[in-house]
């Protein structure tokens, strides 16, 4: 039988730097563990871009298409902020989320005990943190149509994006949150606006509709949004498992991640139907963007980019047990006080580089052994 395929995305900032630790554990579980992928390599983002002049060659598209996983680094940079808005980096990203049909983003915000002091929370308000939000991420007002600017009669322009959710698109995300729930500890919490507006409410009966029908054993909750993103820094251990929508889970994400104490440490998963050898559709990114400034210096975190590959292992390649070695010894090295710039207290001068953060979680994995 052919090995697994991965086809890596390194992007643009710091997705270079960080994926070359992914590399690095990558080969060692294929000699260490004997999970050997054939892995391949292409261009996204500002990269593609200054390569072909699209921010996602249809060749990448196909191949990513046909692998059995994606592993993305990060797009963007202000480079590229005087671009065609059809042509930014961006929308390679959206591009691949699109038409591979990824509508499920996993972004767990865990709260490793040895990271407690970095939240702007107090620690006992974060220690022992573990939720997992899935958000939407193929429909919504990303997506929408009607959408664009064009001008008024009156000499006013207008923009317009379109918030729209359909039965199906709101009850496949919910059957997978709800599938995540029963394997954590049985709980969701669904997040929209019903308050205000129309597909809040369709949200929220969708979501009623197949919890009723397939799923009445896990406890669900509904919140609006607003008082979602207050409950975050309020109380954020109230919950196991929210389900949002494609923008409020963009912002909400972003809220729940500092709540572990570096944007550095947070992965994510973006899944879609199973293909026909039964994985999911998948792709795996860092939530931190590709921070041009720090790009090149061997200041940043892989943790995001290697704990994105374990949540791979898990979610593509039914390795959970690898998966949870590979999280454990990223676990062991931050216990063991090694850290990256960010996460190091002001005034604290004695960072490890990039590099030297993969090859301390390779020493953890050998150890593991
Ligand atoms: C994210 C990012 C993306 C988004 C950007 C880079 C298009 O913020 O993955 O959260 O808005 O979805
Ligand atoms: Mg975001």
């Amino acid at each position: 039988m052919s090995n697994p395929s991965l086809l890596i995305l390194p992007g643009d900032g710091i997705g270079a730097e960080v994926m070359e630790e992914v590399k690095k554990i990558i080969t060692w579980f294929g000699d260490k563990r004997g999970l050997n992928f054939d892995v391949s390599e292409d261009l996204v983002g500002g990269a593609a871009y200054d390569a072909h002049g699209t921010p996602l060659h249809d060749d990448t598209m196909a191949k990513a298409q046909e692998v059995d996983a994606v592993l993305l680094g990060a797009v963007g940079g202000p480079k590229y902020d005087v671009l065609d808005f059809s042509v930014k980096p961006e929308r390679g990203l959206l591009r691949l989320r699109k038409e591979m049909d990824l509508f499920a983003n996993l972004r767990p915000a865990q709260c490793f005990d040895a990271l407690a002091d970095f939240s702007s929370l107090k620690k006992d308000i974060v220690a022992g943190l573990d939720i997992m939000i899935v958000r939407e991420l193929t429909s919504g007002s990303y997506f929408g149509e009607p959408r664009g600017i064009s001008d008024l009669p009156d000499g006013q322009r207008v923009g317009i994006n379109t918030q729209r959710y359909t039965t199906d698109e709101i009850r496949r995300v919910a059957r997978a949150a709800f599938e995540l729930a029963k394997r954590r500890n049985n709980r969701v919490c669904s997040m929209e606006k019903a308050n205000v507006m129309e597909s809040g409410i369709l949200w929220r009966e969708e979501v009623i509709w197949v919890h009723e029908n397939e799923y009445p054993e896990v406890e669900l909750s509904h919140m609006y949004a607003d008082n979602g993103a207050m409950q975050l820094v309020r109380a954020p251990k109230q919950f196991d498992v929210i389900v949002t929508d494609n923008l409020f889970g963009d912002i909400l994400s972003d809220c729940a991640a500092m709540l572990t104490g570096s944007l550095g440490m947070l992965p994510s998963a973006s899944l879609g139907a199973p293909m026909e050898n039964g994985r999911p559709k998948a792709m795996y990114e860092p939530v931190h963007g590709s921070a041009p400034d720090i790009t090149g210096q061997g200041k940043a975190n892989p943790c995001a980019c290697i704990l994105s590959f374990a949540m791979a292992l898990r979610y593509s390649f039914d390795a959970g047990e690898e998966a949870t070695r590979l999280e454990t010894a990223v676990e062991k090295v931050l216990a063991d006080g090694v850290r990256t710039a960010d996460l190091l207290p002001a005034g604290d001068t004695s960072p490890v580089s990039t590099s030297q953060m993969g090859d301390a979680v390779i020493a953890a994995l050998d150890a593991s052994l």
